[in-house]
C-alpha cells in the first residue's frame, strides 16, 4: 500500500513529467558550463528565453548570445578545444537530457542513448531525417572580454554537417589554431535547421573557450561574410560556381532578425553551414593569416579559385609550449625552401640583420 507520501511523491512525478512534455517541446541549444545562460529557464525571462529557444525576428540585444550576456559562465569555467583534434559539444532540447542535468528546471536527468531530445520526434530537432539536414558550426573570436565581440569578429573554425542527429556531437579543431589570450577566448554555437521542418529559426549559445596543444602562432584572418556557390538542384541551381564562394576566414550567418543580419536570404532558401556556402565538413583549415597569398574577388563569373597554401603542421612539444628554436631546427633539417625561408625570418625577427 502507497503511503499518502509515496501517493504524493507520485503525483509530483507524474505532474513533473506533464510539465517535461512541455519543455521538451522545444528546440536546440549546446550546453556546457562555460555558456552564457547556463541556468538560464522558463522563469527568468519574461518570454521563454531559454538557451534552446530559437531567435526569430528579434533586436540585437535579444539575439546576440541569446540575450545572456547578463547570466555569464562561473569564472575559470572554459570549453576546451584541442589543436587538431575533435572537442565534444553537447547538443540537447533540454539540459535534463545532457551531462549537466542535476541543474536542469526539476533536476530530473531522462538523457538516452545519444539522441538529443529524449521523449521527442525529430521534428522536435527540425528535420525530416539523415537526408535533411543542414549542419552547424562553431565560431571563435581571441577577444577575453565580451563587451568587446561583435558579431563580425567571429569566425567558424568547424563545421559538423550532421548537425544536429547526435547528441554529442564531435566538432574537429583545425591543427593550427594558436592559444588564445591569457582570459581565454570567447565562442559561439550556430545553427539554422532545414526550412522543410520549421520555419526562419536562427540559434546562437556563446561560451568561454581555450585552444590547448596549440603549435603555431598564426593569428586568424578577418573573417568575411559567407556567399552562396553550391549546387542547389531544388532551387534550379544544378551546379555549383566555386568562383562566387568566400575562402578562407567566414563569419557566422546573421539572419531573420530585425537588426544586424548579414545574409538577406528568403524563408525558403535558408543559408546552411554545408558546401553551398563553402562550408566543408569539419575543421576549416584555410582560416589563417597566411592560408592563401591571394584571394580573387568572388562573382558568379569569377573563373579563378584560390589554392590554400599548405603549411606543414609540427607536433606539439610534450610541454604545449612551442619554442621558436626547436621549430627553426626541425625546419632547417628538413633542408627545405620553406626551411629556409622561414629560418631566415625568424633570424630577422631576432634582429641579426
Ligand atoms: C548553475 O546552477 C548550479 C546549481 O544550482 C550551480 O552550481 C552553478 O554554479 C550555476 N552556474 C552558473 C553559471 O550560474
Ligand atoms: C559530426 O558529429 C558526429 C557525432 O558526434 C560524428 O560521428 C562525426 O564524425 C562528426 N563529423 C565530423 C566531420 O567531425
Ligand atoms: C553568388 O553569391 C551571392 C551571394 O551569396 C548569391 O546571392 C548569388 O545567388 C550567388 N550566385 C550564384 C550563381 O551562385
Amino acid at each position: 500500500m502507497p503511503t499518502n507520501y509515496g501517493i504524493h511523491a507520485m503525483a509530483s512525478t507524474i505532474l513533473l513529467w506533464l510539465s517535461l512534455i512541455d519543455y521538451v517541446n522545444a528546440h536546440i541549444a549546446m550546453f556546457t558550463p562555460a555558456m552564457w545562460g547556463f541556468n538560464v529557464s522558463f522563469e527568468t525571462f519574461p518570454y521563454d528565453n531559454r538557451p534552446v529557444a530559437p531567435l526569430v525576428d528579434y533586436t540585437f540585444n535579444q539575439w546576440w548570445f541569446h540575450g545572456h550576456l547578463n547570466y555569464p559562465p562561473n569564472p575559470g569555467d572554459f570549453f576546451y578545444l584541442p589543436a587538431g583534434k575533435p572537442a565534444t559539444a553537447e547538443l540537447a532540447c533540454h539540459k535534463g537530457a545532457t551531462s549537466y542535468c542535476a541543474s536542469a528546471d526539476g533536476g530530473v536527468c531522462f538523457g538516452a542513448d545519444n539522441y538529443p531530445c529524449p521523449g521527442s520526434p525529430i521534428s522536435q530537432f527540425h528535420t525530416n531525417g539523415l537526408w535533411d539536414l543542414k549542419g552547424c558550426a562553431l565560431a571563435i573570436t581571441y577577444e577575453s572580454d565580451v563587451n568587446k565581440v561583435k558579431p563580425e569578429d567571429f569566425t567558424i573554425f568547424s563545421v559538423n554537417h550532421t548537425c544536429v542527429w547526435y547528441k554529442d556531437t564531435h566538432f574537429q579543431v583545425p591543427a593550427r589554431m594558436p592559444p588564445c589570450p591569457e582570459g581565454g577566448c570567447i565562442c559561439a554555437w550556430f545553427w539554422i535547421h532545414s526550412e522543410k521542418s520549421g520555419g526562419e529559426q536562427n540559434y546562437m549559445n556563446g561560451l568561454r573557450c581555450k585552444i590547448t596543444g596549440s603549435v603555431s602562432n598564426v593569428g586568424l584572418a578577418p573573417a568575411k561574410v559567407p556567399r552562396r556557390c553550391g549546387a542547389d538542384p531544388e532551387r534550379g541551381v544544378t551546379e555549383a560556381t566555386p568562383g562566387n564562394c568566400t575562402y578562407g576566414a567566414k563569419q557566422p550567418f546573421y539572419w531573420f532578425q530585425k537588426e544586424r543580419n548579414n545574409m538577406f536570404e528568403g524563408t525558403y532558401a535558408p543559408p546552411f553551414y554545408l558546401d553551398l556556402y563553402n562550408f566543408k565538413d569539419g575543421a576549416q583549415d584555410d582560416i589563417f593569416l597566411d592560408s592563401y597569398t591571394y584571394i580573387p574577388p568572388p562573382s558568379p563569373h569569377q573563373t579563378e579559385v584560390p589554392t590554400p597554401i599548405n603549411h606543414p603542421v609540427l607536433q606539439p612539444s610534450p610541454t604545449n609550449t612551442a619554442h621558436q628554436a626547436r621549430n627553426v631546427r626541425q625546419l632547417s633539417t628538413l633542408g627545405t625552401f620553406f626551411g629556409a625561408v622561414f629560418f631566415i625570418v625568424v633570424l630577422y625577427a631576432g634582429g641579426v640583420f
